[in-house]
C-alpha cells in the first residue's frame, strides 16, 4: 500500500537526517492531538462538577480543560516548528538523492530512456510534498490515537456509542473514491494542460513572437488554445461535479449517523441513565470527530501521492545502483601518451528505447596525434558518434578501443578526465564567467593562468569583456544583474570552457559555427591541428571535429563521410578527392559556391 510505503520511507529518512528531533516532534504531535478529546472529557466532568455544586472539582476539572486545550494549540505549533527543520533536511536530502540517481551512473543513456525522463520529471514536481508529507505522517498518527482515545470514553458512557466514529468510514472511502476521480481526471487532462500551457507560452514569448506576428498566426494559436481548454475545462469540471455528489453522499451517511448517535443520548439523558456533561461530551467528541476524519482524508492523499514518489526514488535507486555497479567492474586503465590511437571497431549504436541504428556497423581507425573530420548531412549520427567517443553512450554493438583497450573496460571516470569536448548542444552553465569557464576542468578552477589561457585559445576575449565585471560578472537570467548572452556568445564561452583541458587524449569539436566565423574557425584549426601534431609526440591525442566548412576540413589529416550511419569514405582529402566520389562532390559544390 502507498501509504505504509511513504510511512516507511518517511520515517527511515527522517530517522537517518535526525533521530532526536523526530522523535521530539512525533511526541509533542502526539500529545496534542491525544488533548482534544481529554479536553472534551474534563469539559464535561466541569458541567457536571458545576450542576451538582461542586465548587472545588468544577474549578480543578475547569483548569485542565484549560491545559488540555493549550497543549492542544501548542502541540501543532512547536510541533511544526520541530518538523519544519526536518523538512528542509529532508527536501535537501532528497535532491541531492535525485542528483545522484541522474549523475552517478557511467552513461547518460538512462536519460535518453522516455520512462525514465518521466520519473525523473514526477520526482522533481513533487519533492516539496514528499519532504511535507511527514507531517501528514505524524497528523494521521496523532488522529489515530485521537480516534482510539475518543471511542474509550464513548465506550465508558455506552458500548453503543462506541460504534459512532464509525459512520465516518463511509464518508472516509466515498471521500477517497471522489479524490481518486479528479485525480484520474486531471492526469487524463494532463496533456491538455501542458499543451494550453505551450500555446500560452508561444502567444506570449519574445522567442515566438517575430514569426507568429509575421505569419499572422496569434489567432489561429489563440482558437486553438480556446478549443483545447474548453475541452479540458468541461471534462475537469463534470469530474469535480462526479466527486461533489459521492462527498455530499459521505456527509449525508456521517450526518444520519451523528443523527441518531443525538437521539440515543438524549433518550439515554431522559432516562437519567447519563448526565448533562455527558450528553455534551457526546455531541463534542461528534464534532470532533467529523472534523478528523475530513482531516484524515487530506493528510492520507498527501501520502498517498508521497508514497508514489518513494516508491519511484526507490525503483530508480535500484537502476542507478545497478548501472554503478557495472561500471565498478571496470578496472582497465588507459596509459597516457596513447601510442597506436583510437579504434572503432564494428560499432553498432541505437538509442534507448529505440530500434532504429543510429551508427550502422561503423569501423574508424584514429591514429594518435591525428585530426579526424567528420562530415555528412544532419542527422547522418556524427554528433551520437562523438558522444559515444566521449563514453557517454555505450555501443549497443561492436567495440571503441583506446590504443587496444576496450572503452567498456574502462572505468568512465578515467576516460572521462582525459576527454575535452564542446558538444553542439553545449550547456548554458549560469555562474559567475571565470566558473563558467573553469569548470572544464575541475583543478584549475581558480587557476587565473590557466582561465586566461582558454579565454585566449577560444579567442572569447570580445564575449568576456562584454559581460559586465569580465571574468568576475555573472551570466545568465537566473542572476538580476546576469549578463544575457546571445546563442554564438553562449558556444564561445562553452568553447573556451573545452579547452580549458590542454592535452586531452580526445578533444572532440561538435560543429562549432556559431561560436567562430570561418576565419577564426579556420586559425583555430590550425593552431590546434599544429599542437596535436606537436602533442602527439607527448600524449598521442586525437582530435575530432564535426564540421561543415570545408575550408577546416582540409586541414583534418583523415575525413571521414557518414551517410544515414554508416561511413561511406575515409581518408585524406586528397585520396577522396582523387576517389571523385561523395566527397568530392560536396567539395566541389561548396567550392562553386564561394566562387560565385
Ligand atoms: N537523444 C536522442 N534520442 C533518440 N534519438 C536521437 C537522439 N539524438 C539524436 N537522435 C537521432 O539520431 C540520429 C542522428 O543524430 P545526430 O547524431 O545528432 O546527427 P548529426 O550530428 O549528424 O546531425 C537522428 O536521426 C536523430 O534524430
Ligand atoms: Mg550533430
Amino acid at each position: 500500500m502507498k501509504v505504509a510505503k511513504a510511512a516507511r520511507f518517511l520515517f527511515a529518512l527522517a530517522a537517518k537526517l535526525d533521530r532526536r528531533r523526530l522523535i521530539g516532534a512525533m511526541l509533542i504531535m502526539l500529545a496534542g492531538y491525544s488533548a482534544a478529546p481529554l479536553a472534551a472529557l474534563s469539559l464535561a466532568v466541569f458541567a457536571d462538577d458545576l450542576i451538582g455544586r461542586r465548587g472545588q472539582a468544577a474549578l480543578a476539572a475547569a483548569l485542565l480543560a484549560a491545559a488540555f486545550l493549550v497543549i492542544q494549540l501548542m502541540g501543532g505549533h512547536f510541533s511544526h516548528l520541530c518538523s519544519g527543520r526536518l523538512y528542509e533536511h529532508q527536501l535537501a536530502a532528497l535532491n541531492i538523492e535525485l542528483i545522484e540517481i541522474v549523475g552517478r551512473p557511467p552513461g547518460i543513456e538512462h536519460l535518453d530512456d522516455p520512462e525514465f525522463a518521466d520519473q525523473i520529471d514526477l520526482i522533481r514536481n513533487s519533492l516539496f510534498g514528499t519532504a511535507q508529507a511527514l507531517e501528514s505522517l505524524f497528523s494521521l498518527t496523532g488522529l489515530a490515537l485521537q480516534t482510539a482515545i475518543t471511542i474509550s470514553i464513548l465506550i465508558r458512557i455506552d458500548p453503543w456509542l462506541a460504534f459512532m466514529p464509525a459512520f465516518a468510514v463511509p464518508a472516509m472511502l466515498l471521500g477517497k473514491h471522489a479524490q481518486t476521480i479528479s485525480e484520474t481526471a486531471r492526469l487524463r487532462c494532463a496533456e491538455g494542460i501542458r499543451l494550453n500551457r505551450h500555446f500560452v507560452v508561444l502567444a506570449t514569448s519574445i522567442s515566438t513572437a517575430k514569426e507568429l506576428r509575421l505569419f499572422g498566426a496569434e489567432a489561429e494559436i489563440l482558437r486553438r488554445q480556446e478549443t483545447l481548454w474548453d475541452g479540458v475545462t468541461n471534462r475537469m469540471w463534470r469530474a469535480q461535479a462526479a466527486a461533489a455528489a459521492l462527498r455530499s453522499l459521505g456527509q449525508l451517511i456521517f450526518t444520519l449517523g451523528a443523527a441518531g448517535t443525538v437521539l440515543l443520548t438524549v433518550r439515554l439523558a431522559q432516562e437519567r441513565q447519563m448526565t448533562i456533561g455527558s450528553l455534551l461530551l457526546v455531541i463534542i467528541l461528534l464534532i470532533q470527530v467529523n472534523a478528523q476524519m475530513a482531516m484524515a482524508l487530506t493528510q492520507l492523499s498527501v501520502l498517498q501521492a508521497a508514497g508514489g514518489t518513494a516508491e519511484r526514488i526507490t525503483r530508480l535507486r535500484r537502476v542507478c545502483r545497478a548501472r554503478t555497479a557495472v561500471a565498478t567492474r571496470r578496472t582497465a586503465t588507459i596509459t597516457s601518451p596513447l601510442a597506436g590511437g583510437i579504434t572503432l571497431d564494428d560499432v553498432s549504436f541505437a538509442y534507448p528505447g529505440s530500434s532504429e541504428l543510429v551508427l550502422d556497423r561503423v569501423s574508424l581507425d584514429m591514429p594518435a596525434g591525428h585530426t579526424i573530420a567528420l562530415v555528412g548531412e544532419n542527422g547522418a549520427g556524427k554528433s551520437t558518434l562523438a558522444k559515444l567517443l566521449c563514453g557517454l553512450y555505450s555501443p549497443t554493438s561492436g567495440k571503441i578501443l583506446i590504443d587496444g583497450v576496450d572503452l567498456a573496460d574502462v572505468a568512465p571516470d578515467e576516460w572521462r578526465a582525459q576527454v575535452a569536448a564542446m558538444f553542439q548542444d553545449f550547456a548554458r552553465l549560469e555562474f559567475v564567467t571565470r566558473e563558467t569557464i573553469g569548470l572544464g576542468e575541475l583543478p584549475l578552477l581558480s587557476d587565473e593562468r590557466a582561465i586566461a589561457r582558454a579565454v585566449s585559445r577560444a579567442r572569447a576575449d570580445k564575449v568576456v569583456a562584454h559581460i559586465p565585471g569580465g571574468l568576475d560578472g555573472v551570466v545568465g537570467h537566473n542572476y538580476k544583474q546576469g549578463a544575457d548572452l546571445s546563442g554564438g556568445q553562449w558556444q564561445i564561452l562553452a568553447l573556451a570552457r573545452c579547452l580549458m583541458r590542454e592535452h586531452p587524449l580526445l578533444l572532440v569539436l561538435d560543429e562549432p559555427a556559431a561560436a567562430l566565423d570561418a576565419t577564426a574557425e579556420h586559425e583555430l584549426f590550425e593552431r590546434y591541428a599544429c599542437s596535436a601534431k606537436c602533442a602527439a609526440v607527448q600524449l598521442g591525442g586525437v582530435t575530432v571535429l564535426i564540421t561543415h566548412r570545408f575550408s577546416t576540413v582540409l586541414m583534418a589529416d583523415r575525413i571521414a563521410v557518414l551517410e544515414r550511419g554508416r561511413i561511406r569514405e575515409y581518408g585524406s582529402h586528397q585520396r577522396l578527392i582523387a576517389d571523385n566520389a561523395l566527397y568530392a562532390e560536396l567539395y566541389r559544390l561548396q567550392e562553386q559556391a564561394h566562387r560565385s
